[in-house]
């Protein structure tokens, strides 16, 4: 069937994570952070995501600004910065404002030419979504943006992957779904959806039951697979 529909999750997909501490990081003032901050960005990633998935299976969720914060609140201390509350401020106000990788707006711009519809499907809460997709300035390329929130609870469970459906209306195997989150990936090609891993670090394959169908380097090529498939 061919691919009608690209699917992005957002986080590290289309938005880059790293920016915030990044950027951060450059500010004056901030000489122990500089050191740490790579460190300190990936605990951040890893506790956001381990948070969301124990919520899930525990059945407890929150929405991910919650999870974010806790997520950032184990790092710092994780790193003796936990007294630093003006840092930590710093980091959720441009968790807010993070920058799209710089192929996004080109790539999109092809997928809508070629008549293709597109969509984000994030964890991120509504309010964050639509921060993110105005301050990379790439609302005018996306036809919906779903959040976990309309179902209450994170990915990688089905009901997420559901709303995709439920909002285009079309078979899973026409809809490609382009993850930078290997597990994500998997579990969406396990629901039946066509799949992209972007594998922007060199990362070894999750050992999962499922296998996402495809891996490309970044974001670029995406509307010429989605044209192939
Ligand atoms: C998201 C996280 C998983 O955007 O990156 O859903």
């Amino acid at each position: 069937m061919p691919i009608n529909t690209v699917v992005f999750d957002a986080y590290g997909t289309l938005f880059d994570v790293a920016a915030a501490a990044r950027i951060a990081a450059a500010e004056p003032g901030r000489e122990a952070f500089a050191q740490a901050w790579p460190r300190i960005a990936g605990t951040w990633r890893l506790k956001q995501l381990q948070y969301s998935w124990l919520r899930a299976v525990a059945d407890a969720h929150t929405d991910f600004w919650q999870v974010t914060a806790d997520g950032l609140d184990y790092a710092l201390e994780a790193a003796g910065m936990g007294d630093d509350a003006e840092l930590r401020e710093r980091l959720l106000a441009l968790y807010w404002e993070l920058s799209a990788f710089p192929e996004v707006p080109a790539m999109l711009a092809a997928l809508k030419t070629a008549g293709v519809e597109t969509a984000i499907l994030s964890n991120g809460s509504p309010d964050m979504l639509d921060g993110a997709v105005r301050s990379a300035g790439i609302g005018a390329h996306m036809d919906a943006v779903l959040s976990v929130e309309s179902v209450g609870v994170f990915k990688p469970h089905r009901s997420v992957y559901d709303l995709v459906g439920q909002r285009f209306g079309r078979g899973a195997d026409t809809v490609l779904f382009v993850s930078s989150n290997g597990w994500d990936a998997a579990a969406a090609a396990g629901y039946g959806f066509r799949t992209v891993w972007v594998n922007r670090a060199g990362d070894p394959l999750d050992r999962l039951p499922w296998v996402p169908e495809e891996t490309l380097p970044d974001l670029t090529s995406i509307p010429e697979m989605a044209a192939r498939l």
